[in-house]
């Protein structure tokens, strides 16, 4: 009798063994950050599920979702920018993820439409300046007020194909409407003083070096290079300059995020559900902003003590970023149109 309640309780726990042992998520990821190996090792020991992931460009892989199709194995698609999950969402390529504890642990505005995507970690475009810029310039200061005379050959800023732009410029057609940007954008291309050139840590760059005195830029790049990772260079080019947060007597900072969603050929829904609860765990969003210096998108986690540092209590725009999305368009047409490239 003994005996076979043992063999019972063996089979039983050959099941279980084989059935986890069978179990994968596949992730298709333009985070490429060496600590997330330690992260899905973890998901993989607390749950069974094995972690297959490719990490690439976001565009490229979106690209390589599309052209595998049906085949694709990719169940996960992890990439940045409200506007590009957007983009995937609307061409059809996301299924509904369908968690009553994604719902409750994140606020709706992170939420893509008819819960089709979702954000990891949030991200502000913040202003850095460096000392030619007096105080009394700051004082309050809005996006809005970079049209202004004062700030002519003073500002550097990437060029109006880069997606943290158009978000950005979306939130502003958000708030100020159309005709008003359609006067704003020519007056803050005429303030640049510099042809729009390099990415994010190059305008920090250029105006530590006083290229131009201020540039927009997004918040985690100040903390990879105040951490040193990213040489020398950068770091002290970080040190000298400051950072302001615009609108902070209004509507708040620009805020955008980092996210994911279910694919809709996705052969292991439930793993891949399972994958976004668990990325969204307070312990494990504490690593991830640790790693990308970005802000947890739940509450009760602190991010990264560099990120800290530049500010507390910061008012963030509540724009439901979904909206970025749905506004790139036009957003992209009015840069155009201002000569902005
Ligand atoms: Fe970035």
């Amino acid at each position: 009798m003994f005996n076979l309640f043992k063999n019972i309780i063996f089979v039983l726990f050959i099941s279980v063994y084989s059935a986890n042992a069978n179990e994968v998520v596949n992730v298709y990821t333009s985070r490429h950050y060496e600590s997330d190996k330690d992260l899905y090792k973890e998901f993989e020991d607390i749950t069974g599920i094995k972690v297959n992931y490719i990490s690439g460009k976001g565009k490229a892989l979106f690209e390589r979702i599309k052209s595998e199709g049906k085949n694709s194995p990719a169940d996960v698609f992890i990439t940045v920018d409200a506007s590009n999950l957007w983009k995937v969402e609307s061409e059809g390529y996301f299924q509904e993820i369908k968690s009553k504890k994604i719902r409750k642990s994140l606020d709706k505005r992170f939420i893509g439409p008819n819960s089709k995507w979702v954000g990891l970690a949030k991200r502000y475009r913040i202003i850095v300046h460096n000392q030619n810029v007096k105080a009394e310039e700051l004082e309050g200061i809005n996006y809005e007020d970079l049209s202004g005379e004062k700030w002519k050959q003073r500002i550097v800023i990437r060029s109006s194909s880069n997606i943290y732009n158009q978000s950005l410029i979306a939130s502003m057609i958000h708030h100020n409407g159309v005709s008003y940007m359609k006067k704003w954008l020519p007056q803050f291309k005429g303030n640049f003083a510099r042809k729009p050139q390099g990415n994010d840590r190059a305008q920090v760059m250029a105006v530590a070096n006083g290229e131009g005195d201020i540039a927009i830029v997004n918040s985690y790049y100040l903390g990879i290079m105040l951490s040193g990772s990213s040489g020398k260079k950068q770091l002290d080019a970080a040190k000298k300059v400051k950072v302001v947060f615009p609108n902070q007597k209004n509507r708040g900072v620009h805020v955008n995020i980092s996210g994911a969603g279910i694919l809709k050929h996705s052969k292991n829904y439930d793993n891949a559900v399972k994958f976004i609860e668990f990325l969204l765990e307070e312990k494990v969003q504490k690593h991830i902003v640790n790693n990308t210096y970005e802000y947890p998108i739940v509450d009760g986690v602190d991010p990264h003590p560099l990120i800290k540092e530049l500010g507390t209590n910061i008012v963030e725009d509540r724009i439901k970023v979904k909206r970025l999305g749905k506004l790139n368009k036009r957003a992209v047409k009015l840069m155009d149109t201002s000569g902005w490239r």
